[in-house]
């Protein structure tokens, strides 16, 4: 048997040998498109080169493209499970050209590879053409010998094909296999067209026409093709079946999903089978590429897929979840064809494992729900669209699981009220809104993310993407047009808008008419506003836009954001696990990380820090993020802020190794924290990481600042070009510069220390100007000196030394330290019963212009304006000692 693997190799050998390079699947969420939620068809990733707006050194290629139809104008979900064809996810194969070959080649190369490569009898194969086309059905008659009635002309959109409400599009032809007359379905265009018998399986479109938002088509100006052919539908022909489910490669997933719940793959429960195997494909695929379940956007049709499969799984009697079981049996079906798939092996079973667990701790509840709302109905009777509402709301029933449990009882759904129900719950949430009054919750950002939806975050995984422009808006009305300083959403962005300590991100803009400097992204509720510049043009709401982030500011961003997280972690380690985060900022230039700790931290502790920091970097571990909820989250160790309002679900981000024996957290994980911020993928991106010292930043707290890569290196540059510099001045090796200060500053103090006593000595010698003689005055000793060259600082020394030669006296002091005067009196111990030197001051100081000054009774001190009137200060100090007692 020929194997679903072999046919793709046959496939890409074929268009190979014909000149086309083989191209890898481009990922599922395009990066070129704003418009579409998955690629859908291989030619999305050739778009561009269809228009003429990007060229590739080659001009004919060849894939295997990873689809996904769930969601958007191709979607398959609700047909899954009950059809022999439809899927969530497919592999379609393709040959394209870019302005090389036309018609004339492409259904040739048709021809031989489904005639001669892969030997389908020609007696059973017939074409589809557009109505106008006769060029291709000559073309099939020349080429092939087809007959007329084999050459059926259809004048519908079923063959004039289109990727989505604008894009390259043009006429097709479509090849379909007659599987006999015992089984029931007419050729296309006929009434029965919808039986299985005649099976398109091979499309080629003739891409030559472009088509507009406002409803105009123009011809393109090269002629192009594209083609689709389901890997699947193919791979069941080849392998003699007739349902793509029969195929080795799905056969192989039914027969793991029967496995994993002990239930016969071909029994009552088949259609679940089909359904978990379908789904099994599409949600890892897309969990490998990073998108994770959410409420909103692509992580929403993730969502519901995956809890589309979980309710068949559920159906099928057993208690524990299954659909995590089943990775591995995939892995070994597409893991060699699709690496991404191993790689991200562990990550999807446990995306997938949270979700389940999550999921049916109301699952029960809401199918409880659901037969009782149906029992109390007449037979045929749609379900009330409030209790589907109810459903969806409290216990997390998306509407399409809803409506797929209904199916199997042959019911449906009240949608028209289902919506009015969910657009009351938008109402009352509009009114909660505008009464917060807050400027940053203004309504103009409600109504808009009201009308557009939430804005889809991309940035996680790249780092440019197209997006819809869906508001401008300037002065805080939206305008059609804008230029200027104006305030964008878009439908999707990579721009990181600001939140959790990480600034948002910056970069450009481009449109078809203008570009525009992105200065800032900020989040207001579910919409990202880039706060941007038109530098160029103006743009106009409605249009596609190329965003691109400023990838080394973001670089560096993520590097300390990451960073952070592990300084968090090695604070733990050194202080103690008191420490708790208190606040973050990682911006383009440095990090800022505060936290609960007193004490300042000493040299010893921070060189500790910055070494544990270090080492984890240097272990270059992948960085992961995980989906879970808060309190699983909390159950596994993860660090969370104190006091933050968290979702009923939140990013959980894990990095490094513990070495050792580890301290009981997830696995031997280093640091595991609550985080929707963006990160380095492997931490050896951080490069190094410098402290650059801590602070106190308010009771209780302190402050770390630290840089990264580059900067950190910049950084110890810098401070060695510093100590360069000082060792030159010094004239001494860099490494004894520290001694080297240290002994010149304690020769200073030497040297002032001398100085200030060769000054004194100068006063009291020969530097007196004035010296009044000692003298007695009611028992007191009393010696009075004008002095000058010596500062206030000087006196206390000089005072001392002078009560000490007189032996029992007082003594004062007046210094003219120009311009002012400095005052000091002292009083020998023995008289301090009945002489204060304070009151001598007191009376001094006034005469002297000064006012008072103050010290103890044995020393005080004070000041004046001038010394002009020193004599009578002294008369006033003699005065004091006369009225003793
Ligand atoms: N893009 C074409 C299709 O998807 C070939 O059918």
């Amino acid at each position: 048997m020929t194997s679903l693997a072999d046919i793709r190799s046959t496939f890409l050998n074929y268009f190979d040998k014909q000149g086309h390079e083989v191209v890898a699947s481009s990922p599922l969420v395009p990066r070129n498109d704003p418009t579409l939620m998955f690629a859908n068809s291989g030619m999305v990733q050739f778009k561009n080169l269809f228009t003429g707006v990007e060229t590739r050194d080659y001009t004919r290629a060849t894939s295997s493209q990873k689809c996904v139809r769930a969601g958007g104008k191709h979607n398959d979900l609700d047909n899954v499970g009950y059809t022999a064809r439809h899927h969530t996810f497919f592999e379609m194969l393709g040959n394209f050209s870019f302005g090389d070959y036309f018609k004339g080649e492409a259904i040739p190369y048709a021809w031989e590879l489904l005639t001669k490569e892969f030997g389908i009898n020609k007696d059973k194969l017939l074409v589809t053409v557009y109505h106008t086309d006769d060029e291709a059905a000559d073309m099939w008659k020349k080429v092939a010998g087809l007959s007329d009635d084999k050459i059926i002309r259809i004048p519908t959109d079923d063959n004039f094909w289109r990727m989505g409400p604008t894009g390259p599009c043009g006429p097709c032809t479509e090849i379909f296999y007659d599987h006999g007359d015992h089984i029931w379905g007419g050729p296309p265009g006929s009434e029965e067209e919808d039986g299985d018998r005649f099976i398109e399986i091979w499309n080629v479109v003739f891409m030559q026409n472009e088509q507009f938002e406002d409803g105009t088509m123009k011809p393109l100006e090269m002629q192009s093709i594209d083609t689709g052919m389901g890997l699947e539908r193919i791979g069941a022909l080849l392998q003699g079946k007739h349902d793509n489910y029969d195929t080795d490669l799905m056969r192989a997933l039914i027969e793991a999903s029967a496995d994993a719940t002990s239930t016969d793959p071909d029994g009552p429960g088949n259609t679940h089978h089909r359904v978990i195997a379908d789904h099994l494909r599409s949600t890892s695929f897309l969990i490998a590429e990073g998108v994770l379940p959410s409420n909103e956007g692509r992580g929403y049709v993730l969502r519901r897929i995956m809890r589309r499969a979980m309710r068949h799984a559920h159906q099928l009697g057993g208690k524990d979840p299954v659909m995590h079981k089943l990775v591995s049996a995939l892995v070994q079906q597409m893991g060699a064809a699709y690496p991404e798939l191993g790689q991200g092996q562990r990550l999807i079973e446990e995306t997938m494992l949270n979700e389940e667990v999550r999921f049916k701790q109301t699952l029960d509840r809401g199918l409880k729900l659901l037969d009782e709302e149906l029992s109390g109905l007449p037979d045929d009777a749609a379900l009330p669209g409030e209790a589907a509402f109810k459903l969806y709301d409290t216990y997390g029933f998306p509407l399409d699981l809803t409506q797929d449990a209904l199916r199997e009882k042959g019911r449906e759904v009240d949608t028209d009220g289902f919506d009015a129900a969910m657009a009351a719950q938008k109402a009352k949430a509009r009114a909660a809104w505008s009464g917060t009054g807050e400027a940053a919750d203004s309504a103009i950002w409600f109504n808009i993310a009201d009308e557009s939806g939430a804005t889809d975050f991309l940035g996680y995984d790249t780092l440019t993407a197209e997006g819809q422009i869906m508001a401008l808006v300037t002065d805080g009305q939206t305008q059609d047009h804008a230029d200027g300083t104006v305030q964008i959403v878009l439908n999707q962005t990579p721009f990181y808008a600001e939140a959790g300590g990480q600034v948002g991100d910056a970069g450009t803009l481009r449109t078809e008419t203008g570009q525009a400097d992105i200065t800032d992204t900020k989040k207001f509720g579910d919409v990202y506003v880039h706060f941007a510049k038109v530098t160029n043009g103006h743009l106009h709401q409605g249009q596609g836009a190329e965003l691109v982030v400023d990838a080394q500011r973001r670089a560096t961003i993520q590097s300390n954001h990451s960073a952070t997280h592990l300084l968090n972690e090695a604070l733990r380690d050194v202080l103690g696990d008191h420490i708790a985060q208190r606040g973050s900022l990682n911006g383009p230039d440095r990090l800022r990380f505060d936290f609960s700790h007193t004490k300042a931290l000493n040299a010893a502790e921070l060189a500790q820090v910055e070494r544990d920091v270090n080492a984890v970097i240097r272990q270059n571990g992948t960085v992961e993020t995980r989906v879970m909820t808060p309190d699983d989250a909390r159950e596994m160790g993860a660090q969370a802020l104190f006091g933050e309002k968290y979702g009923d679900e939140v990013r959980v981000v894990s990095m490094g190794r513990q070495e050792g024996s580890g301290k009981g957290t997830f696995g031997n994980t280093y640091s595991l924290e609550l985080c929707g911020g963006t990160h380095v993928k492997q931490l050896g991106e951080i490069g190094a990481f410098v402290t650059l010292g801590d602070s106190a930043s308010s009771a209780g707290v302190r402050r770390i600042e630290a840089l990264t890569g580059q900067a950190a290196l910049d950084h110890l540059r810098a401070q060695d070009g510093r100590l360069a510099q000082a060792a030159a001045a010094l004239k001494a090796p860099s490494a004894e510069v520290a001694e080297r200060v240290k002994a010149l500053l304690d020769e200073r103090k030497a040297l002032s220390n001398e100085v200030a006593q060769l000054r004194r000595e100068l006063a009291m010698g020969g530097g007196a100007k004035e010296t009044a003689p000692s003298e007695v005055i009611n028992g007191v000793a009393f010696q009075a000196q004008v002095l000058s060259g010596v500062t206030g600082k000087d006196l206390p020394a000089l005072i001392d030394e002078m009560k000490a030669a007189m032996g029992s006296g007082a003594v004062l002091l007046i210094a003219d330290t120009g311009g002012k005067v400095a005052v000091a009196v002292g009083v020998s111990e023995d008289l301090l019963g009945r002489v204060s030197a304070v009151n001598i001051l007191r009376a001094v100081t006034p005469e002297l212009g000064g006012k008072g000054g103050g010290g103890r009774p044995d020393m005080a001190q004070g000041g004046g304006a001038s010394a002009e009137n020193a004599n009578a200060g002294i008369a006033a100090a003699k005065s004091v000692l006369e009225g003793l007692k």
